[in-house]
């Protein structure tokens, strides 16, 4: 028999955590697998627009609402020569890229990314190459980015077909240089030095653009945290942002401890506020450090799969997680933790956008689909925009394998006060209960609600595939407010998101 439980939730607008960035619902195309190639980019698609871009793909993209997109890697970016990518198609190589040991062709570089982002209304976090280059080559493509003209980089670009610069504001120093797979791996204070140089001149060629330093790329790293506190005490003054990156999964199968992970990830973001704010005071500085999530997702499903690769061919089906019900869920916990975080983490970008490890997979020749965690970040980016606000959850809690306390109710409330629209994102990580949940909704005077969307299912390990996207959300019955409160009814586990309007 179905059993209910108790929660109860507490909101004020006058209780703010921060204000969303809407760089929050951040995306990341990788030069990896069948992101670019067969992902966005397919010329021979039915749908392919006359640069070669499919619009099937770049539809699902607009549903996503992603003002942000870092590329071209990941690891890629570390062997990449971003030379290789810009001018001629018939002139540009094809590289071995050592970091997937795949073929990068060079069909789609800077240029033709900038365009295809900016069709869809996102800007580009550019990562420049710290693996194997330097300073030089960062402030090089710093120039042929964002210099009007009249010097050689930025003339460069003009005789490519752009004459206008792309005017990029927010660039990454390298990515994950903490880890041994790395190519061009450094210490922390190899990198901190060499991140600090690339920082001054990328910024003396623009002195308007933002920059990401790495932090780990893990919390998991056996180097975490002593690798933030060396490098920001090498670069602290000269960047605006330490990246985190994390991914999750559930092989062992326990879906109490898994929906659980995302403890883990306020547990990292904790510490690496903490050890930001340690190097800010020993530096007596004014200055606070955001952070920049700059990976977050599901990760675990394609990993046996990618062991028997083949080697050395362009675009193969690497990191391809076909992502199932229970990953949704630890998704909608994910975008919960990181918004309850917005008054520090400004940037965040689920890792990826096509394909690799993605929320739109494609066939090629054929249809692009909605994988299931689509959904709560469609939602999550369509409606938590505007100010975070302190929600005081009351709720049962469980233990699991790894974790204690672990309270069933995980909500966050956003308050749009242009739109006057209150929104609540709750997941009920409870297996067999639904959740009663009682909210204080007493200063939102005048608000009514207007949905209750759902996204529930009997089966965790049901998939989205190209025929049937069978995890989407329903509508629930609305809720009644009276005098301020508000009973809501959670289904045992259950994403839902509850708007309320003038
Ligand atoms: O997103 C896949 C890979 O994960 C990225 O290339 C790398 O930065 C991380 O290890």
């Amino acid at each position: 028999m179905a059993t209910v439980k108790r929660a109860s939730l507490l909101v004020d607008k006058s209780y703010r955590i921060g204000e969303v960035d809407p760089r929050m619902y951040g995306s990341f195309v990788e030069h990896l697998g069948r992101c670019v190639y067969e992902g966005i980019y397919e010329p021979n698609h039915s749908s392919a627009d006359t640069k070669g871009f499919r619009q099937d793909v770049a539809n699902l993209v607009r549903e996503l609402n992603v003002p942000l997109i870092r590329y071209p890697g990941g690891n890629f970016v570390s062997g990449y020569r971003w030379e290789d990518g810009v001018g001629p198609r018939e002139k540009r190589p094809q590289r071995l890229d050592l970091s997937w040991r795949t073929l990068e062709p060079n069909e789609i570089g800077t240029n033709e990314f900038v365009e295809w982002a900016r069709s869809l209304k996102a800007e580009v976090n550019m990562v420049v190459n710290l693996g194997t280059r330097g300073p030089e080559e960062a402030r090089d493509l710093v120039e042929y980015c964002n210099h009007p003209s009249r010097s050689y980089f930025s003339d460069l670009r003009r005789s490519h077909g752009y004459p206008e610069p792309h005017r990029i504001h927010t660039w990454s120093l390298g990515n994950e240089m903490d880890g041994p797979w790395q190519i061009g791996h450094k210490t922390a204070y190899e990198y901190g030095r060499v991140a600090c140089e690339a920082a001054k001149v990328m910024k003396w060629v623009d002195p308007h653009i933002e920059l990401v330093v790495c932090g780990s790329s893990s919390g998991v790293m056996p180097t975490f945290p002593e690798w933030e506190s060396t490098v920001l005490e090498e670069i602290y003054e000269q960047v605006d942002y330490l990246s985190l990156h994390s991914y999750f999964g559930n092989p062992e199968n326990d879906i109490k401890n898994y929906l659980a992970k995302s403890l883990q990830m306020d547990q990292y973001i904790r510490s690496v506020i903490a050890t930001c704010d340690f190097v800010r005071a020993k530096k007596r500085s004014p200055k606070i450090m955001n952070l920049s999530f700059d990976e977050w997702n599901v990760w675990y499903h394609s990993r046996e799969a990618d062991t028997k690769v083949e080697p050395w061919i362009v675009a193969p089906h690497l990191l391809e997680d076909v992502y199932n019900f229970e990953d949704a869920l630890l998704v909608g916990c994910l975008l919960i933790t990181l918004l309850k975080h917005a008054d520090r983490v400004r940037i965040a970008c689920l890792a990826q956008l096509v394909n690799v490890i993605a929320p739109i997979m494609t066939e090629k020749n054929g249809p692009a689909w909605r994988q299931t965690i689509f959904y709560p970040f469609a939602q999550a980016s369509a409606y938590g925009r505007g100010t975070v606000l302190v929600s005081v959850v009351s709720s049962p809690v469980y233990d699991s394998k790894d974790f204690s306390n672990i309270p069933c109710l995980e909500a966050v409330s956003v308050h749009n006060e242009q739109d006057s629209v209150l929104t609540i994102f709750a997941v009920n990580r409870d297996n067999k209960s639904s959740l009663e949940v009682e909210c204080d909704l007493r200063s939102f005077n005048g608000y009514k609600p207007v949905e209750h969307s759902v996204l529930a299912n009997p089966d965790l390990k049901v998939t989205n595939t190209r025929d049937n996207e069978a995890v989407n959300p329903r509508s629930a019955k609305l809720p009644i407010l009276d005098e301020g409160r508000m009973e809501v009814i959670l289904a045992p586990l259950s994403w839902n998101v509850i708007r309320l309007g003038k």
